[in-house]
């Protein structure tokens, strides 16, 4: 029998991929979200992309008693946990915001879980949770914190809580997924990062620029003790990013306890490195001034993906330039968003 996963999230940038990728392997997917910062339509786009229109809740996580009716008409056998605000400047500005959704919604999903002997769950976590590291490339192990803004903080807190989770109840699997940077959409245009606003992240702003819609990409800072002097990450194709929590999912399945592994490539690029690995995509310049460093940014930030290989058996594929050339498809194919 198929196992059905709830996604919570789905509709946004990194879950519309994983559900994608999960219909793709077998699964039924059951998707929550409150469209807080996505759009029903992508459901369309993913039926177009894999032939299957997943089932979908329009809920928010920190609705109890409608969250409970999701896991009484389903038999899930796992939850990958996307839903939560991201922006990392907002989050210093409003921190009960952020602790509300990011801390309060996921502790509501995790009773619930409980609640319904669901046990095993992949979370959303970030290498923002490891701080300002003592050394690159950063390991599993390395230690955690001090995380730089209540966002950063959300998600420590939550591997702290399902640490606890784990030791309470044995039953219980988890693997937490830090991300580094994901990037790039599906190679078929239809579904990408849909930036609200100005966007914060580089590859959006950068799309932004070549698009026309901004004149020009700010650099922060040129003197980090780096290849160029800017800053330096690892960025991952978000298909790659996906494919990483199929295989936590059926690691999941078969183990018992906590995990944490990141998903990185193993390489750093620099912003002006990554600047023209879009100019080629795109085929046209990308306007840049260099500016001071942006408050709280870190030199460099790139994973040890040894754990990622032995535990999960996964390793990303896609390079560089597959990245700036499925982001540019998208945006280009898509200038206004996804909006049917
Ligand atoms: P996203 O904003 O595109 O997706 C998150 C989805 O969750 C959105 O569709 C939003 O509407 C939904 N949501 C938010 N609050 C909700 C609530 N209370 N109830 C129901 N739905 C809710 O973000 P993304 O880039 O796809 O990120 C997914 C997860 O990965 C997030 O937890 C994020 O913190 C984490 N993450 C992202 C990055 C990144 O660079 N994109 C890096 C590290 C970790
Ligand atoms: N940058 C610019 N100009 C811009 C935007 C970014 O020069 O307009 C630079 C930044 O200074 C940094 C690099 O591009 O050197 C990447 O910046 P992003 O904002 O794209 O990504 P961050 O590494 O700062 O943060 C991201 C996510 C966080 C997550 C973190 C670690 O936004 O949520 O990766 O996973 F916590």
């Amino acid at each position: 029998m198929k196992k059905t996963i709830l996604v919570t999230g789905g509709t946004g940038y990194i879950g519309s991929h994983t559900v994608v990728e999960l219909i793709e392997a077998g699964y039924e997917v059951v998707i929550v979200d409150n469209l807080y910062n996505s759009s029903k339509a992508v459901l369309k786009r993913i039926e177009k992309i894999t032939g299957v229109l997943p089932k979908f809740y329009e809920v928010d996580i920190l609705d109890g008693p409608a969250l409970n009716q999701v896991f009484e008409e389903n038999h899930l056998d796992a939850v990958i946990h996307f839903a939560g605000y991201k922006a990392v400047g907002e989050s210093v500005s409003k921190p009960l915001t952020y602790y509300q959704n990011n801390i309060a919604g996921s502790l509501n999903l995790y009773e619930t879980m409980l609640k319904h002997q669901v046990y095993n769950l992949v979370f959303s976590s970030s290498a923002t949770v490891y701080g300002d590291p003592a050394s690159v490339p950063i390991c599993e192990d390395f230690p955690l914190g001090p995380t730089t803004n209540p966002y950063g903080t959300s998600k420590l807190y939550n591997e702290q809580i399902l640490r606890d989770v784990c030791k309470a109840y044995p039953e219980f699997s988890v693997v937490l997924l830090r991300y580094f940077n994901p990037i790039g959409a599906h190679q078929s245009g239809l579904i990408g990062e849909v930036p609200n606003g100005i966007p914060n992240n580089l590859l959006p702003y950068i799309a932004q620029v070549a698009i026309g819609k901004r004149e020009y990409l700010s650099v922060f800072g040129n003197d980090y003790d780096t290849v160029d002097g800017t800053g330096v990450r690892d960025y991952i194709h978000v298909v790659d990013l996906a494919l990483g929590h199929i295989k936590a999912i059926e690691y999941a399945f078969d183990h018992h306890g906590v995990e944490a592994v990141n998903l990185g490539t193993g390489h750093g690029y620099s912003v002006l490195q990554v600047k023209d690995a879009f100019a080629k995509a795109c085929g046209k310049e990308v306007a840049f001034k260099l500016v001071d460093r942006r408050p709280g940014d870190i030199a460099e930030c790139y994973a040890d993906t040894t754990k990622a290989k032995e535990v999960l058996g996964w390793s990303a594929q896609y390079d560089i330039d597959t990245m700036c050339q499925d982001s540019w498809r998208f945006q280009s194919m898509n200038p206004d968003g996804i909006n049917d």
